[in-house]
This record gives C-alpha cells, sequence and structure tokens, in this order.
C-alpha cells in the first residue's frame, strides 16, 4: 500500500479515488495483499490494542444486547488515527442472528423510512417483509420482479437524513428503536463515550456489486460526539482517508458482526465501501461461526430469538448481501435544531459526491461533502 499510495501521491493524483477503483476492480481482480485483517488480529506497528473501559458496561448489560463482555473484545487502534476504534466481532455466538432480522424485519418499518418510500405509497412500503418473504422461499433464482426486500437499499432511523438537503430537521423524527439505542449506548460507554445518545441511523443494504462512494459524515451538528457503524453479513473492503479528499487511505476487512467508532480526530475522516467480498469459498459466508440462532438469550436481552421461519430468509439474503448500520448523535447535549433549517446550509461546499457507486444505487441519492483541504473535492466522478 505504502508504494502504491506514495506513486500517486507522487503524480498529483487524487490517491483515494486511484485506491477506490484498484480496489473496485473486478477485471483483473485487485490484490488483497495490503488490506488490514483485524480478526487475525496480530499487533503490529500499525495495530495496537485499543484501551476499553470495561467498568463501564457490566457483563449482563452486555449479554442483553447480545455481546461478550467487554474485557474480551478485541479492540484496536489505528496508527495515525487518533480516535478511531475497531472492535473484531464482539457479538455472542448466536446473537448477531437476531439483530439481522432487526435489520431486515423491523427496521424498514413505518414510522421508520426507506428508499422505496421515495416513489410507492404507504401502503404499498407497509409490510416489506411479509410481502417478499413467502416469494424468496422459492428457489426460482431467475424470479422477476425482484421483491422489496431485495430492492431495499437504505433505511433512515430517528432524526430522517435528507439525501437532497444532507440535513437533519426537527420536525423529520420518529422514535429511534430502543434496542439498537440500547446497542449503541453499551457500546460507546466501553469505548469511552458515556451518555452517547443515538439519535439517527441509517443502514445501508449492498449487494456483491455495490458500493460506497467517498464521503464524509459531517451532516450532523455536533461533531464531538463518535460515529458508530456495525456490519452484518457479506465482508467488505473499508477505505480510511484523511481529512482531505486525496489523502490516500488505509484497506481494512469489515467482516460480520464488526464494529467500527470513529470518533475525536477520526471522526471527519474521508471514507469509503469499494467492494463487498463474495463468501468464502465452501463456507456459507454467514454462518458466521455459530451465528444460527441458538442463543440461550440473557434475561432481559433487549432482542427477541429468532424464529427458524425469519432465520431462512435472513440467513439467504445475508449470504448474498451487506448490511452495514451507522448511529449518529445529531446534537450535543442541550443543543437543538436552528431557526430556519436552511441556515446553518454551507456555501463553500464543492460538487455533489456521490453515495453509491454500484449499479442500482440511484436511490441512494447524494450527500455533499465539504472540505478544508482546497478545491479537491472537484475531481468527485
Ligand atoms: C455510511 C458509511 C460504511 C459502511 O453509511 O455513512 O460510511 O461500512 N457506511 O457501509
Ligand atoms: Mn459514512
Amino acid at each position: 500500500m505504502a508504494k502504491m499510495a506514495a506513486a500517486m501521491v507522487e503524480s498529483g493524483e487524487d490517491a483515494f479515488r486511484k485506491i477506490f477503483k484498484f480496489y473496485k476492480r473486478r477485471n483483473p481482480p485487485p490484490d488483497f495483499s495490503d488490506v488490514i485483517d483485524f480478526s487475525r488480529g496480530v499487533p503490529s506497528d500499525k495495530i495496537v490494542p485499543a484501551k476499553l473501559d470495561p467498568s463501564a458496561v457490566s457483563d449482563v448489560e452486555a449479554a442483553q444486547v447480545g455481546l461478550q463482555p467487554v474485557r474480551d473484545w478485541r479492540a484496536y487502534s489505528l496508527q495515525g488515527y487518533p480516535g478511531f476504534i475497531f472492535i473484531s466481532n464482539p457479538f455472542l455466538l448466536g446473537s448477531q442472528p437476531s439483530w439481522v432480522r432487526q435489520c431486515l424485519k423491523t427496521y424498514p418499518q413505518k414510522p421508520n423510512i426507506c428508499n422505496l418510500d421515495m416513489h410507492m405509497s404507504p401502503t404499498e412500503t407497509q409490510d416489506i417483509w411479509g410481502k417478499s418473504v413467502h416469494v424468496l422461499g422459492s428457489p426460482s433464482k431467475t424470479r422477476e420482479p425482484k421483491t422489496l426486500l431485495e430492492k431495499l437499499r437504505w433505511v433512515t432511523l430517528g432524526y430522517h437524513y435528507n439525501w437532497d438537503t444532507k440535513t437533519y430537521s426537527a420536525n423529520h423524527h420518529t422514535p429511534f428503536p430502543a434496542d439498537l439505542h440500547s446497542l449503541s449506548s453499551q457500546v460507546t460507554a466501553a469505548c469511552g463515550f458515556p451518555g452517547f445518545n443515538a439519535e439517527a441511523g441509517i443502514l445501508n443494504y449492498y449487494r456483491s456489486d455495490s458500493s460506497l462512494g467517498i464521503h464524509v459524515d459531517e451532516s450532523e451538528l455536533d461533531h464531538s460526539r463518535p460515529l458508530l457503524s456495525f456490519s452484518f453479513g457479506q465482508s467488505a473492503i473499508f477505505l480510511l482517508g484523511g481529512i482531505c479528499r486525496q489523502d490516500p487511505p488505509t484497506a481494512m476487512y469489515m467482516h460480520s458482526g464488526d464494529m467500527m467508532v470513529m470518533s475525536g480526530q477520526s471522526r471527519l475522516l474521508y471514507h469509503a465501501v469499494p467492494r463487498i467480498l463474495p463468501p468464502p469459498q465452501g463456507h456459507s459466508s454467514v454462518e458466521m461461526e455459530g451465528c444460527s440462532p441458538v442463543s440461550s438469550l440473557q434475561d432481559g436481552s433487549v432482542v427477541e430469538p429468532v424464529t427458524e421461519e425469519d432465520w431462512a430468509v435472513c440467513s439467504s439474503y445475508i449470504q448474498s448481501s451487506r448490511v452495514n448500520v451507522t448511529v449518529r448523535q445529531v446534537l450535543g447535549p442541550g443543543q437543538s435544531f436552528p431557526e430556519t433549517p436552511s441556515s446553518h446550509k454551507r456555501t463553500d461546499a464543492g460538487p455533489t459526491a456521490g453515495y453509491h457507486e454500484g449499479p442500482g444505487g440511484e436511490d441512494q441519492g447524494k450527500r455533499k461533502r465539504s472540505s478544508s483541504c482546497g478545491s479537491d473535492d472537484a475531481t468527485e466522478t
């Protein structure tokens, strides 16, 4: 990576964009040998164990959201990225299925908003799961048209992100799911952020050929609060760049169950997902080592166990898909939205950056990005 990145910087090109294209390439497939794999977690000069606060979350509280005791988490920091924490699948064996079911069956439901609502009526999008599962159960691979579940690209929670204005607003809000709020509170508390308040969520649903364009998440009004990311299903390549659009990024795998915390100086770094990876051969990827729903759930668990029928649908879905959940605190303590939603709109932003770059990503909308690094934003494709 170092050599490739250096060459690109020298040539004055947009190193992030080049590396994005490098990992997105299908023919020939790229060399993945520079991609950091935290699951093989051998600390190196670049990868250092992160200090967590195990006393912030009791073992019972952790188990209630489906997590291992914090002292058992494998959490890492990356040299050069202060505030970035990678937690290698801290879920208890058998607890991921419940969260996957929430992402596929529960969170797409009203009052949450999804991409299908952009061009369909509320009654049409009322029961995405119910309208899809009987069809998904049938074997025909070439079935047309696609089910609503297969057409699902994004869901927003809490303060609903407006893809056109790139803002949240006071009057565009529905209750944030209590279970995901609780999971987010435990993870952030363990990472040294007590009092994190999950207010907005964006779920992205990726197929094998999807990608996520280079962007910064800056629409939240308080950037001192961390951004949290959970991934389920197929693995992906995640690129973590710098504060400037052209800074060369570091590539890492995100596997099912992995979490990221972007905080402090890493809160506003450019990032992207150039590639979703096929399941390892001979492995149904998201068997996810004991991810079958055998869980003996903790008393007081915030998530219900998954039924066999639901798991049949979920497991087949995530064998060829990835779901990413990002959770954001929008407002600082005591903060409120400005009087007029437009009064905090940035005027120094460059051209819009593509969000999903993959086929079928049009519904994903656009997110405008600005930069303190000069006019380099103009290079977005
Ligand atoms: C996002 C995001 C990354 C991912 O939704 O803002 O950066 O891993 N997602 O899907
Ligand atoms: Mn993001």
